[in-house]
């Protein structure tokens, strides 16, 4: 298929079609073969700069960034919020802007505030990815997802996703609907009826509030992170009420396909809304989604750099 690929931004799937989806997904199964070659490394950003903005923790997103860039060939700075000028009062805008003028090419950014990428994306020259803004997007995440799951099952066209619990807070979960759904598949949303409300039945998706409706049939159960820091505002009663009606159990996978995949962002709470032994069992494709989001990112960066101009 041929595209030409035309955004200095990457900020949410929600504004690609399934055509620039599936484009970014053979584009990375191209930089997949990279990674297993002996030199892991190419000069496709060679001259390129690129500055990880980190105004919120990560681990995955933000060693997989790093490592992309490198493999791609890119000059890499890495800047941290609480060694930055933002400690001092400056504006996020003033921060981007005096980054800028450094002739950075690319800034691959996190922030809390939802949003804060998109603002960002228009008011600077450099091309802006976002690595996660509050609850609001991830599209290199959803993307390394898709990815993970095209590779697995092939297609997408009436495939059943189950997408289980905290999805009111979860960028995650909004960045893996929008693809999905753009992709053909069929998309269950299941939890408490405080973390998963009926309004998502607007945009085309299931909503569920019985564990076991929402994994029987599901060809990939996609699990997401209890928020501990949610827990005092009291949307479930405790960790071990969740675990004991929507954790995902050696009792609760028999309602699953025995060839359904089990998916999971990280971090994990191990035995909280994902046994232990599942996590690390033969359905799990948790740390094969890691290695796709190496990938994925090369893909991403290679594709929006060739738009900066
Ligand atoms: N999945 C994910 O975004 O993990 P990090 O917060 O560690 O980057």
């Amino acid at each position: 298929m041929e595209l030409s690929w035309n955004r200095k931004d990457l900020l949410c799937l929600y504004d690609l079609s399934a055509e620039e989806i599936t484009f970014i997904l053979d584009t990375a199964a191209e930089f997949k073969k990279v990674s297993e070659r002996r030199v892991k490394k190419v000069p496709a950003l060679r001259g390129k700069t690129v500055v990880n903005f980190f105004v919120e923790p990560s681990t995955r997103t933000r060693v997989s960034f790093e490592l992309a860039e490198q493999r791609l060939s890119a000059d890499i700075v890495n800047m941290a919020a609480d060694s930055s000028s933002l400690r001092k009062g400056e504006t996020l805008l003033d921060t981007v802007k005096n980054i800028e003028a450094l002739q950075v090419d690319l800034i691959v950014m996190r922030h809390s505030a939802p949003g804060a990428q998109d603002f960002i994306a228009r008011h600077v020259r450099c091309g802006v990815i976002n690595a996660g803004d509050g609850a609001h997007s991830h599209p290199t995440q959803a993307l390394l997802d898709l990815f993970t799951i095209r590779e697995k099952k092939g297609s997408f066209k009436g495939l059943k996703v189950t997408i289980l619990g905290d999805i009111l807070h979860s960028r995650v979960a909004r960045g893996d609907l929008w693809g999905l759904l753009k992709l053909g598949a069929e998309v269950t949303l299941c939890g408490p009826a405080t973390l998963v409300p009926r309004e998502f039945e607007s945009i085309g998706v299931r909503v569920c509030h019985d564990l076991r409706s929402g994994l029987e049939n599901a060809d990939v159960v996609n699990l997401l992170r209890i928020q501990h820091e949610r827990q005092t505002a009291g949307f479930f009663p405790s960790t071990g009420e969740y675990a004991k009606f929507f954790g995902l159990n050696m009792e609760t996978v028999k309602y699953l396909k025995p060839d359904a995949l089990i998916m999971h962002p990280g971090p994990i709470n191990r035995d909280v809304e994902l046994a232990s032994a599942l996590a690390d069992g033969p359905q799990s494709v948790i740390l094969e989604q890691v290695t796709n989001g190496l990938a994925v990112r090369m893909a991403v960066l290679f594709l929006v750099a060739g738009c900066v101009r």
